[in-house]
Parts: C-alpha cells; structure tokens; sequence
C-alpha cells in the first residue's frame, strides 16, 4: 500500500511541474530546479520572485501530500481550513508590490506543534481531548510574529501528548486526538518527542518548516531521529505566550525544518521581546544580533571554532557504523578548521542527567501546576480550567484517553504540589549549582564555543540552564535510523551555534529524504 502511495507522489510533482511550466517563457525548462520536495525557503522565495511558483499552488501541493502521507505517518492533527485563502492573500500582496519586496517568511506554509494557540478555525489541545473546543484569547507571541512575516498557518501538528507531561509511560510521539507519528525513516522505530509530529512532517515533506517547543529534549531528539535541523533557542529568545507550558523556567519554542538555512529564516522570524511575555523576552533581546541569524550561514563556519567532546557519557555510540561516522565527523572539524577539544568532564553529571537527582523533577512538578491553571484559566472558554479538572477529565473519558494503559502518573505528582516552596526553591538552587560547576565552567574554563554531543544526550544539560542546541543531520544505522549531531553553546551563542551547524552541514551534506522503510 505504502509503495503505492510513493509512485502515486512523483506523479503529483510531476503535474505541479507541468503546472508550472505555463508560467515559464518558453523554451526556459527549469522544471527540475522547481521540485518542491526539499526545496527551502531560499529556493521558494526565488521561485516566487521569478514567477515560477504561487503560495496557492505551494499550499495545495503540501494540502494534497498529507491526504496522501498522514493517515499514516500522523504528524499532522489538524489542517487549517483557511490555508488556501492565506495563500492567495500572499499571491495577491506579492504581486501588488515591487518584485523583491517580500521575502523571509512571506508566502510559506508554517506547521505548529499542538501546543502553541492559534486564534483561528485551529484547535489548540496539546494532542488531548481535554482541551478539544477550548477556545483562546489570542494568537500566542511566536505566531503573531509569525503572521506578521507574512507566513500561513497550515495546521497544527501532532506531539507526544501534553508535550509528554502526563504519564511516563505514553509512547513518544503518541497522542489521544493524533494517534501514533511515525518516523518517516523507518516507520517501526520511535519518531521520538514530544515535537515529534512537527520533525515528521518536515522530514516528509508534508510542509516546508515547522515549530517544536522544548522543555527538555523536545526539539533535539525528534530532530535527531527524524534526520532534521532543530534550533533550541536559549530561553527567552522566543515568547512563551500562549503556549500550553510545563515550566517557564526551561521551556523554549524553536524551528525544526530540513536545513539550517531554514531554521534561521525561521528563527529570524520568532525571536524578540514580546508584552505577554515581557521579562524573559526583554533579557533575551539583548542576545538578538542586528541583521539577524541568516547572515551566519556561513560555508566557512567552522574554521577557528572550539568544539568540546566529553566522551563519558555523550560519546558512545549503540553501533560500529554509527561511533565511526561520528570519528569522521570529528576529522571533518579539523580539516575544515575547527579545533576538537577532546577527552572534557562536567562535574556531577550523572547527577545532572537524573532529573529526579538534580532537582529538575521537583521544580518542574510545582511549575507546572502553577503554569498550567494559569494558562487554562485564561481561556475564554474551556472544557477544563485546572490540572485537577483535567485530571478528572482523563478519568471521566479514561478509554478515550488510554488512560487504562498510561495513566497519568505525572499529572497525579504535580497536582498535590503547593506553589514554589522550600523544597523547590532549593531543587532550582541546586539545577543553577550543577549549571555553573558543570556546564558553564567547561565552557569557559576550555574556551569553547560548543560542546559536541549525540542525538539528544546531554538535553538536560540545556535544559536546567536555559542554553542553546541545533541538532543537524549527522548519520543513518544499518537499518535506516537516522542520528543527529548536537551543537549546545552558552546563552546567546545561536550566531556561533548557527555558524557550526551550517559549516558542519554543508561540509557532509548527510540528509536524505526519508523511504519509509517498514
Ligand atoms: C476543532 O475542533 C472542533 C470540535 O470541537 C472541530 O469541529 C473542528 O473541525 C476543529 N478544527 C479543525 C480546523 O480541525
Ligand atoms: C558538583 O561538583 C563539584 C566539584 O566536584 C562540587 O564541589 C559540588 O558540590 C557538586 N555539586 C553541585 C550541586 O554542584
């Protein structure tokens, strides 16, 4: 059945080609460099400029790759009804200005995790029917910036439900309202979380770029095993307004699309200061450089970069194929003129890795209460207004839910929690210790510009600090798996971290779309 549908996908770019073709002069058959499929933003907003492709036609060709891709893949929830009508009014604003006139995001097709609020005919539920016609009072801040880019809304994307925040025990990438994302490359391994239907969709061209959101591993890991580039951002660089939290103490919404170059269009287009989220986003705007991130994308960048490896625990590797492309990659560093910095240790990190040890589990627990009634309470309407109304909830509608099968172990620890305590201040007392004893004095102490891990590894390791990562495209298994590579840096440093992941990409060109291997 799958091999039907993939024959039955060449056909499809085949019309849009010839589609396309009418509006080329003739005798100009470039129909080859207009295939969508992998395409990036630079390459759609060349071929809008040159009129060889319309926002509407961008639009129907991914509209018509979910029909076709997403009743079995499952990154997508929901499809926004009006995507067609933003499109036109792209079309309709691009040909009423000068040529070149819009740029960045105008005209592209955005996907958005189930978990940031759209003011629109989208719901926003966080994969779950307990919040399924709730209503919100505005768009959240990344997606007023969003709009403002002039990019369309085309869904929302499926994710580990409640951003895997209800029960340990839910399958990553698993929700009630979206069912089982599968992971594109081989749809029998985990497409990981809880971003997963956000680096599924990209990863399948079911849409040209995405956004996650992480609280801990969220944007790195599906990017890892989805073989995309997620960004990470360092918390606050974009607002968490509107967005169903966990913490606003670690959570960070970010880019996940097939290239780096699309994940700092992107980015461009999210961060700054936001009202709604005025204090975090204030003390981050300072890190936003002028002219913005896509002037990083330098071929060049990784000459002169200091790039840390701490191999126990973050270089071991399940395969010889996977540990020896990794060896390679440490060789593509130097030659192009980076210096590995090999062999480095973070004080107490087997403590900074077990959440339950290091204080994370404690203060999350109690943010997340405190963050999640405030979120709920102000819907403008809901069918829940607490995280003890949800869990009633989750009783109440338990086959619905499979609340038999996972239960919601998380939820039932954070709801007898009181506000930030002693015992909460002193667990994020400890998270900011093991921060400034471990990761920032390896940082500093070794001069260097990123530490270099696998897959998704050290994600505690950003996420107790508020750090950034970019995971890039950095190996497939023997069967089929794909690995990311991991750049994390101090707070502020996407313009290196940017700089590293481009020069690394463009160096091994290692993504391949996926084969959806059984
Ligand atoms: C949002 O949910 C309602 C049910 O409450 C459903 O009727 C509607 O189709 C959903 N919206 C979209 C865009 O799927
Ligand atoms: C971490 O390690 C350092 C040095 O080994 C130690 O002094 C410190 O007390 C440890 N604990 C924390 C929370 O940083």
């Amino acid at each position: 059945m799958l091999t039907m549908k993939i024959h039955s996908l060449s056909l499809i770019i085949s019309v849009i080609c010839l589609i396309l073709l009418q509006w080329l002069p003739s005798g100009t058959n470039t129909c080859h460099a207009l295939s969508i499929r992998e395409a990036t933003i630079w390459d759609l907003q060349t071929a809008f400029k040159q009129n060889q492709l319309t926002s509407r036609q961008l639009v129907q060709f991914y509209l018509n790759e979910i029909q076709r891709l997403n009743p079995i893949l499952k990154g997508v929830i929901e499809v926004n009804p009006d995507a067609l009508y933003l499109a036109n009014k792209a079309d309709l604003e691009r040909k009423a200005k000068a040529a070149g006139s819009y740029s960045g995001l105008h005209g592209i097709p955005v996907l958005l995790k189930d978990n940031i609020a759209t003011k629109d005919k989208l719901n926003t539920t966080a994969g779950s029917f307990a919040l399924l016609g709730s209503v919100v009072p505005q768009d959240s801040g990344v997606v007023m910036k969003l709009r403002k880019a002039g990019a369309i809304i085309l869904g929302k994307a499926s994710l580990s439900e409640w951003s895997a925040f209800r029960s340990p025990t839910a399958p990553a990438g698993w929700s009630a309202r979206g069912g089982q994302g599968k992971n594109p490359y081989v749809l029998s391994a985990t497409p990981c979380g809880s971003s997963g239907g956000s680096a599924i969709s990209v990863a399948s061209n079911m849409v040209a770029v995405s956004l996650g959101t992480e609280t801990d591993g969220s944007i790195i890991c599906p990017s890892s095993f989805n073989s995309v580039v997620g960004i990470k951002p360092t918390i606050g660089l974009t607002s968490r307004a509107g967005v169903i939290p966990i913490t606003p103490r670690q959570d960070t919404i970010g880019p996940i699309c097939r290239t780096v170059s699309d994940a700092a269009y992107v980015l461009d287009a999210i961060v700054g200061f936001d009202y709604n989220d005025a204090e975090a986003t204030g003390k981050a705007s300072n890190y936003i450089p002028s002219g913005g991130y896509v002037q990083f994308l330098k071929a060049d960048g990784l000459k002169g970069k200091r790039l840390g490896i701490v191999r126990d625990p973050f270089f071991k590797f399940s395969e010889k194929l996977v540990a020896q492309a990794f060896q390679n990659h440490l060789q593509t560093f130097r030659s192009n003129g980076a210096v590995v910095v090999d062999y480095l240790e973070i004080a107490n990190i087997s403590t900074i890795l077990t959440s339950t040890l290091s204080g994370e589990t404690t203060a999350a627990l109690a943010e997340f209460r405190i963050s999640l009634n405030a979120y709920l309470k102000e819907l403008v309407a809901s069918p829940v207004r607490s995280l003890a109304e949800v869990i009633a909830f989750n009783k109440k509608f338990s086959d619905l839910e499979m609340i038999k099968e996972f239960g919601q172990d998380i939820f039932l620890a954070a709801e007898p929690t009181n506000g930030i305590g002693d015992a909460e201040n002193k667990a994020i007392w400890n998270l900011e210790e093991l921060t400034r004893n471990g990761f920032e004095k390896l940082m500093v102490q070794n001069k260097l510009d990123a530490l270099v891990t696998v897959g998704f590894n050290a994600s505690p390791v950003y996420a107790i600090g508020g750090f950034p990562a970019i995971s890039v495209p950095a190996v497939y298994d023997s069967k089929g798996v794909p690995t990311g590579i991991c750049f994390g840096g101090l707070k502020g440093t996407e313009p290196k971290l940017i700089e590293i992941a481009y020069g690394f990409e463009q160096a091994t060109k290692i993504r391949k779309p996926p084969t959806f291997i059984p």
